[in-house]
């Protein structure tokens, strides 16, 4: 997108002082929004959340500083939208892993203000494009409320006139002081496919501590998950609506290195807790229904 067309959206949508449209990394179009009560960013390239910052807290977020910021790639960091299917497509090796829209252009459709908080919207659809690899008919419409909570909504509505089976993702990265000193709590006893281990299933026990390669999928997870990072004095929790699966993710060190987009170490301050319907709990909807699933972040700061 251009610079003129980036200021007809900001003279469009913007909310001077509060919420502007401007030019990002790689010259992407983003939605910078700054409140008396938070700062968050989210660019138009896959509808991308890439900075939250209540006040008086630090960035919750993490982005890595090798990521490309160019059309065709997906940010590494922030909120990454996965869909129509997740990690690689089972039926066609060639399609682009998480699916097309995380590196899709979205529409900027709205940006609310309510008090303190700002709610910006983006759509896209179906296209010949996404036909390539899907054939189905759809819109998503993707809502990100930032405010004293982070709170993300991402709606699929199925416009065509056969049934449709999706897996969806939030695939958020969450910034933490350092991996070790952190743990996940609330998914004790709960069955999850261990994808670093031949998908083979297994039980929680307690908490979750990341000390090598995780890369898991809880199955039957409704409950809210909690993270406590220990270095930064924190806890972040993670609420949901509409998802029936969550996943781990961190890559640890080897993995780490073999990412040309993400940097060596980095995997010492990160954790993915994705909200998500993957595998066998993927989502059906019928001709003209809509399906919403959400994420709610909030984050507790210890003195
Ligand atoms: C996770 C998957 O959600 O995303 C992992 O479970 C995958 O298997 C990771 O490696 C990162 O994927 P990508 O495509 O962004 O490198």
């Amino acid at each position: 997108m251009n610079l003129a067309a980036i200021a007809e959206l900001d003279r469009h949508f913007g909310i001077p002082g509060i919420a502007r449209v401007v030019v990002g990394n790689g010259g992407l179009a983003k939605v910078a929004v700054n409140t008396r009560e938070t700062a968050g960013e989210m660019y138009l390239h896959g509808a991308h959340v890439t900075s939250w910052q209540p006040r008086d807290a630090e960035e919750v977020l993490f982005v890595s500083a090798k990521s490309r910021w160019e059309d065709g790639r997906a940010i590494r960091g922030g909120v990454p939208i996965c869909f129509p299917w997740f990690a690689d497509n089972a039926n066609d090796p060639s399609a682009p892993a998480h699916g097309f829209v995380r590196t899709k252009a979205w529409q900027l459709e709205s940006i609310v203000q309510a008090g303190d908080a700002v709610t910006v919207s983006m759509f896209t659809e179906s296209n010949d494009d996404t036909k390539r690899w899907w054939p189905a008919d759809f819109q998503l419409v993707f809502r990100t409320t930032f405010g004293s909570e982070l709170n993300l909504e991402l709606v699929v509505r199925n416009t065509g006139a056969t049934s449709l089976r999706f897996e969806e993702a939030l695939h958020t990265y969450f910034r933490v002081g350092q991996i070790e000193k952190a743990q996940l709590q609330g998914l004790n006893a709960v069955h999850y496919v261990d994808k670093t281990d031949s998908n083979r299933k297994k039980i929680q026990q307690g908490s979750i501590v990341i000390v090598s390669e995780t890369d898991r999928v809880y199955l039957n997870t409704k409950g809210a998950i909690e993270l406590e990072d220990q270095a930064l004095r924190r806890r972040i929790g993670v609420a949901k609506e509409n998802s029936l699966t969550t996943v781990v993710w961190n890559p640890w060190a080897e993995k780490a290195k073999a990412m040309s987009d993400f940097g060596d170490a980095e995997w010492t301050q990160m954790i993915c807790i994705e909200t998500c319907n993957v595998s066998d709990l993927a989502v059906e909807l019928a001709p003209g229904q809509q399906h919403r699933m959400k994420a709610l972040v909030r984050v507790v700061t210890r003195d």
